[in-house]
């Protein structure tokens, strides 16, 4: 596997591919690489001839409250693991690469709407961020096919939207949540929690699941949501939010919805845990 570093060294990369008739896929990330990273390391291969993989730490998703400077960088295990899926290419650009002129000025992508939801009313910015990252990432590598993890499903709904609105010609694939043993989602902030705080951390799941129960048995979304917050809280979490959406639209579930999402976050320590289940009415 090649490291690069250069906008210039990727695209030569990619041109390379290209000229042979590959079909790229790419995975962009921000290193601290678990598992779940490598689910989607392997869903970009069932498509693909070359699997592009990018980690950068992007400042520009991190609200002026969090501290991007903690963020777990651990490029060198990260090289070893993505070796030994045979990734093709890793880029990991400096931010002097990405933002040469700084981050003040510069153009930003706004998926409007969709980005003041959810998780975007308690980080403001946040998706302007990642959908700002995400296409100059797109425009460096040019893929055929991007890969994004379920777990950030509000995230994968601004990517899925930005390419939409942008006419930008790349395959979104979502790929499942993978969870541990216990059921929590496998997260780099999860390098964040104390043992203790580790046999919190799996309630969110179980939560989000006995909701989802609920659901199907006919219990009104009110009263699904008030049962969740409480229980939540109960378990030694923060609730952040918790909401009961149309899958597509992310908005709150109506009666005539039958694709649902329930979206929660939650804060335990220094984490801000989210996890989310899917559910189709009969
Ligand atoms: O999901 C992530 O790791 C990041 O938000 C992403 C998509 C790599 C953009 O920085």
């Amino acid at each position: 596997m090649n490291t690069v570093y250069s906008i210039a060294d990727a695209r030569a990369y990619v041109r390379q591919a290209r000229s042979e008739g590959k079909k790229v896929a790419f995975v962009p990330t921000m290193g601290n690489l678990h598992a779940g990273h490598l689910s989607l390391v392997h869903k970009a291969r069932e498509s693909a001839d070359i699997v592009i993989v990018s980690i950068y730490v992007n400042p520009l998703q991190f609200g002026s409250n969090e501290n991007i400077e903690s963020y777990p960088r651990t490029l060198a295990q990260d090289q070893e693991q993505l070796k030994g899926e045979n990734v093709d290419l890793l880029f990991a650009p400096s931010s002097r690469e990405i933002y040469p002129q700084g981050m003040e000025h510069h153009s930003s992508v706004a998926v409007e709407h969709l980005s003041h939801l959810h998780c975007g009313k308690s980080r403001p910015g946040h998706f302007t961020g990642v959908a700002t990252i995400v296409c100059k990432l797109f425009n460096i590598v040019q893929p055929d096919v991007a890969v994004f993890g379920i777990k950030d499903f509000q995230q994968l709904a601004v990517i899925r939207k930005m390419v939409e609105d942008l006419y930008i010609p790349i395959d979104i694939v979502g790929a499942e949540i993978a969870r541990d043993e216990h059921g929590l989602a496998l997260s780099s902030r999860n390098g964040y929690l104390t043992e203790q705080e580790l046999e919190i951390a799996p309630n969110l799941y179980q939560i989000l699941q006995e909701a989802k129960e609920l659901i199907l048995q006919g219990t009104s979304y009110d009263r699904v949501l008030r049962d969740a917050f409480a229980k939540l809280a109960q378990s030694g979490l923060k609730p952040d939010y918790i909401d009961i959406c149309c899958q597509h639209s992310l908005q709150p579930a109506s009666q005539d919805d039958k694709e649902l999402v329930i979206l929660a976050a939650a804060y335990l320590g220094r984490a801000r845990l989210i996890d989310n289940v899917t559910l189709t009415l009969p």
